[in-house]
């Protein structure tokens, strides 16, 4: 939540930052602004409320000279959306102006010290709060800014990532992070700054991740210092970067989420690399090979995630129970870390995260940490902070997810999950080797079964017209195609405001089936699986209400179709990962019925790609 882009070296910095703004708008667009420090050595700040692209049509007159800023597009916390709570904020004196993402938690407490000592203040924000208790410090205790932040840092509770500029120092920019992500780039002669990697990328593949408690002193024309909240002096780890510049660009589609969509096929062919044996015969998840003893001796496996990757546990926990014999719990990490829970040392936590920095499950991982219990991650952004905080895991290798809604992590996540089971599985010998030979064969015929089903595209869109206008819909699914339900729904929910509700099929009867009339378009999936006659019956009680049914449906399948009022065929798969293809239709669906509502599809109003604060 929150975008933060730095540039200082020699070429023009604006440029630099709009561009970055550009590429990190998927973690807020509320609003956006930027600082300049001019040749003159003068503090420009210019912000507004809304996209960025409303930020550079308000510049458009004003000066934007200076080879030093930095720049901020906001998801809000504290304060609504307007221009005077957009960053970066300055001090009171506008000597200093700062960017933040994350949230002050001690902030109220902060700002009396400072209305004690005759501060007053412009917005609503946790962020001025900090800025101006920077200038504070600095005049009190007669320090240079870096010392300044690092004393105040220390008065401070809670999460941030900043960057902070001065009025005549055009050559300095301090950053710092705890909790919210913060990527150095290390160019020839330049320096980037930002959220993540994203902004950065095309101008250097060298970059120094940020740690907790950590202050980067960011000098033109010197090496770049990384010394903690304490002044221990840290030497900075560089590392390579590995992603391509094509990743972050639309590739001739309309959307992000139509390409994230179409890419599917291509993901999971990388996220399985490496990983299934040429042959086809074996699957070898490193992150389960280094640690096998502690996944033999396990008692009990507890998953720990939020939204969509929440919805890949709920199958994670299906596949582990169903192959592995271990007894698993799937917990909304934000409930998790606020109950109390029974955590320990033979638990493994597996948590998963496609942005790798969502507050609530790295406070889970930190929970498990505490309670001794072993912890893996299984996240997309390499380098990110529930990587980093776990003690190994398998990253999902999708590439990096831009819309807003997640589409190729889902299953990139549930493929690694369904590799995880069979990996476990093999090692306890809780499966007979030929069907493990035959669930990994099944498992390498998805990529091809996606494409197939990614080729009904025009099918899915006409039928989207149908349902453009419903004000409500239900997805139901059993089993493995469950939460694929669930998922749906949420898909459908988050880029076209039309209320949707996943629910297990056989639950309907127990109330939410009075909700079934003609208006009510329900979702069904109803692949060919072990429970397939059961939900027929639960599809027949919807028709015998009259509800309208639109039926994910295995190929060839006759009995569903003379039921249903419309149908999509996906291929025949193996019920343990049949929701790798029942998603696909889903989000189409959700996508075409987004776009015919002319809704902002890639930046849904209200959300933010990497949730930052709990
Ligand atoms: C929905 C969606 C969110 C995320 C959730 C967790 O499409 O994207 O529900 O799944 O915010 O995010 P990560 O996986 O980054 O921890």
């Amino acid at each position: 939540m929150c975008g933060i882009v730095g540039y200082i070296g020699k070429r023009d910095a604006y440029p630099v930052l709009i561009k970055g703004l550009h590429r990190l708008e998927y973690r807020g667009y509320d609003s956006a602004g930027v600082a300049l420090i001019s040749e003159d050595k003068e503090l420009h700040v210019y912000k507004t409320k809304g996209k960025v692209a409303n930020l550079e049509q308000m510049v458009s007159q004003h000066d934007v000279s200076g080879t030093v800023g930095i720049a901020h597009t906001r998801w809000a916390t504290h304060g609504e959306p307007n221009d005077v709570n957009a960053h970066p904020h300055y001090s009171q004196s506008e000597s200093l102006a700062l960017i933040h993402n994350g949230i002050i938690e001690n902030y109220m407490l902060l700002k009396q010290v400072l209305l004690d000592n005759g501060y007053t203040f412009r917005s609503c924000t946790d962020t001025e709060v900090l800025v101006q208790f920077i200038e504070y410090v600095k005049k009190t205790n007669k320090v240079d800014l870096r010392h300044a932040v690092q004393i105040a840092l220390r008065e401070v509770i809670g999460a941030y990532a900043i960057a902070v500029v001065e009025r005549g120092n055009p050559d300095q920019i301090i950053a710092a992070r705890k909790s919210s992500p913060l990527v150095v780039g290390i160019g020839k002669d330049e320096f980037f700054l930002a959220s993540d990697a994203t902004p950065i990328i095309e101008y250097t593949d060298q970059v120094v991740y940020i740690k907790d408690e950590e202050i980067a002193v960011i000098r033109r024309d010197e090496p770049l210092r990384i010394i903690n909240l304490h002044d221990i002096e840290k030497t900075p780890e560089i590392h390579t970067l590995e992603m391509s510049l094509s990743q972050l660009e639309k590739g001739g589609y309309p959307h992000f989420m139509l390409k994230e969509i179409n890419e599917q096929p291509q993901t999971i062919v990388d996220c399985i690399r490496g990983r299934i044996n040429v042959e086809g015969t074996d699957v070898i998840l490193s992150g389960v090979l280094d640690n096998r003893e502690r996944f033999l001796n396990a008692q009990r496996i507890i998953i720990v995630a939020c939204g969509t990757s929440w919805h890949a546990a709920l199958i994670g926990e299906h596949l582990i129970e169903d192959l592995c014999r271990i007894p698993v719990e799937v917990e909304y990490a934000s409930e998790f870390r606020y109950r109390n829970p029974v955590i320990r040392p033979d638990d493994i936590v597996i948590a998963i995260s496609q942005s790798g920095e969502t507050a609530d499950t790295l406070a889970a991982v930190e929970l498990a940490r505490e309670h001794g219990a072993f912890i893996y991650g299984i996240c997309n952004v390499i380098g990110s902070s529930i990587a980093r905080a776990t003690d190994t895991g398998s990253y999902i290798h999708v590439g990096p997810e831009i819309g807003v809604a997640s589409t190729k992590a889902f299953t990139g996540q549930v493929t690694v999950l369904s590799m995880l089971a069979l990996t476990i599985a093999k090692y306890r010998q809780t499966i007979a080797p030929e069907y493990y030979r035959e669930l990994i064969g099944e498992l390498s015929s998805v990529p091809e079964k996606m494409r197939r089903v990614l080729e009904q595209d025009a099918q899915i869109r006409d039928l989207s017209k149908i349902f453009t206008y419903a004000h409500n819909f239900i997805y139901l699914g059993r089993g493995y195609n469950y939460p694929a339900a669930l998922e749906g729904a949420l898909k459908l929910k988050e880029i076209s405001y039309i209320h949707a509700e996943g629910y297990p099929a056989a639950e309907m009867k127990h109330g939410p089936i009075a909700l079934i009339d003609t208006e009510m378009p329900v979702v069904a999936i109803a692949t060919t699986d072990s429970i397939y006659e059961k939900t027929i019956s639960n599809i027949q009680e919807i028709k015998a209400r009259k509800g309208r049914v639109i039926a994910i449906v295995t190929e060839g399948d006759t009995i569903v179709r003379n039921l249903a009022d419309y149908c999509i065929e996906v291929p025949r798969m193996v019920e343990n990962f049949a929701p790798l293809v029942s998603a696909i239709p889903l989000q189409l669906l959700a996508y075409y019925i987004a776009v015919n509502k002319g809704a902002n599809v890639d930046q849904p109003r209200n959300l933010a790609k990497s949730v930052t604060v709990e």
